[in-house]
């Protein structure tokens, strides 16, 4: 590990911090001077949650707390007829402080000024993980049993878990609703969505006090989605070459409960790069599934945390590792790790992106490197065994992660080139770095951010 690398990481994190009434509350996604902040002077909430691992795993705990409280103040907490406001139980997707003179005042933003106004269905989520591994670290269930740290968790499970048309164990969410914040037809039951589901699922019913009946009531109801979301996911999600060998010869138009082919996938559907690219061993949770569709991109993120978290089963956990040693070129490349494969190009651009040029082929979400996915790579390695993997990657990312001043992603097929619209100073760059230098450096620690639950049921490795 590179002693400059990390010194400067450390720099760059404790200078993100932003203040609220003299305590600080949050880090601001990016410091770089040189663009246009737009958004990027707010706390995020899926980029603090990095930022709450690093300082949780260095013993400082009071950031964190605080960050919990604020989000659990600006929690949207009124059943709204105004379809203009945001839903009961909704958590914002950043904040700000705003200044007037003396007086200091807490701003969210549920997406109604986003960039295309996109809706933050991963914001509880984070925030529960977030409360999970606080009190890992600190063992204040004080705090989490709070009658208002109680209720947050309660309000986020009514909106994820209440009536609505479709019939799945999964969660269907418009386009861009998650860390792939813009139109990258990820509409639907994106598997980052569905594995950040579970493990938000899993934390809630670690963290509901089962002495406060109002709480106790969801333990079932959790129990029982646990298991069919493991299910739904390990069964049709899964993809290695005997799964596609099935598909490329489903039977189609299947009516009642005795169909195979439940979803009434076309073998036509199959893309060209997939038939050579997928190797003998190995698999993975394609990236989304729905009535007629399966979109096979691999998704680094959801396939990470699915197996964070217990979502896909041990064998295919097993699985995702080797296709990741297997085709490390493609999904690691110069700079850990790939957020999206292949990248989206041609008319499937045009359709699926609306023409985005940040999201141009092998750049940003579209098949661009994601530095802040090595926490999550070296969390996974540890917990498979896999120290050597997370080494290498870390040892490819840190010199120049700190000759770069720390960008927020790369492009190129192989993530060679500085992103073409990245940030420097990208706040969660350096704290996945230095998550991923304190875990391998004592690995024990990796108990902390420990994440989901075992669930019987093997899933359908071939
Ligand atoms: C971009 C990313 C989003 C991130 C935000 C702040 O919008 O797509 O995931 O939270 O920047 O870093």
């Amino acid at each position: 590990m590179n002693p400059h690398a990390r010194q400067a990481a450390w720099r760059l994190l404790e200078s993100s911090v932003v203040t609220y009434q003299g305590q600080p509350v949050g880090t601001v996604a990016a410091q770089d001077t040189d663009i246009a902040a737009l958004n990027y002077d707010q706390v995020f909430t899926r980029d603090f949650a990095i930022s709450a691992f690093a300082f949780l795993l260095d013993g400082r705990a009071e950031i964190v707390r605080n960050f919990l409280h604020t989000a659990v103040r600006l929690q949207s907490q009124e059943r709204q007829l105004d379809c203009f406001k945001p839903g009961k139980g909704l958590m914002p997707a950043s904040f700000k402080v705003s200044c007037a003179g003396n007086r200091e005042t807490l701003i969210g933003d549920f997406g109604e000024h986003a960039i295309a106004r996109v809706a933050p269905v991963d914001s509880g989520f984070w925030w529960l993980l977030i409360l999970q591994s606080y009190v890992r670290a600190t063992g204040d269930w004080a705090f989490a049993h709070r009658q208002d740290l109680q209720q947050a968790p309660r309000l986020i499970l009514d909106l994820c878990l209440t009536s609505r048309f479709d019939m799945f164990p999964t969660m269907l969410v418009p386009d861009g609703s998650f860390m792939i914040d813009r139109r990258m037809g990820v509409y639907g039951y994106p598997l980052d969505i569905q594995a950040q589901f579970f493990a938000a699922l899993c934390a809630a019913s670690e963290l509901l006090d089962d002495s406060d009946a109002a709480s106790a009531a969801y333990r079932p109801v959790l129990d029982e989605r646990l298991s069919h979301l493991a299910h739904h996911v390990r069964t049709y999600y899964w993809l290695d070459l005997p799964r596609l060998g099935q598909i490329y010869r489903y039977g189609v138009e299947e009516y009642g409960p005795t169909s195979i082919n439940k979803f009434n996938i076309y073998p036509d559907t199959i893309p060209d790069w997939l038939m050579d690219w997928l190797p003998e061993r190995g698999g993975y949770l394609v990236g989304n599934l729905g009535p007629g569709r399966l979109d096979y991109r691999w998704f680094g993120q959801g396939n990470l945390l699915a197996c964070a978290a217990g979502l896909a089963s041990p064998d295919q956990t097993g699985a995702i590792m080797q296709l990741l040693v297997d085709r490390q070129e493609d999904l690691i490349g110069a700079m850990p790790a790939k957020l999206c494969f292949p990248a989206l190009a041609d008319q499937d651009w045009r359709i699926l992106t609306g023409c985005d040029p940040k999201n141009r082929p092998w750049s940003y979400h579209n098949g661009g490197h994601w530095p802040m996915l090595l926490w999550l790579l070296t969390l996974v390695s540890l917990q498979t065994g896999a120290e050597d993997l997370a080494e290498r990657a870390l040892h490819t990312a840190e010199r120049r992660l700190l000759q770069d001043d720390w960008p927020e992603y790369y492009d190129g097929r192989r993530g060679r080139l500085v992103g073409q619209q990245a940030r420097r100073q990208q706040t969660w760059s350096a704290a996945g770095y230095l998550v991923a230098c304190q875990l391998l450096e004592q690995p024990e620690r990796a108990a902390l951010l420990r994440m989901g639950r075992a669930i019987s049921g093997r899933g359908c490795v071939s």
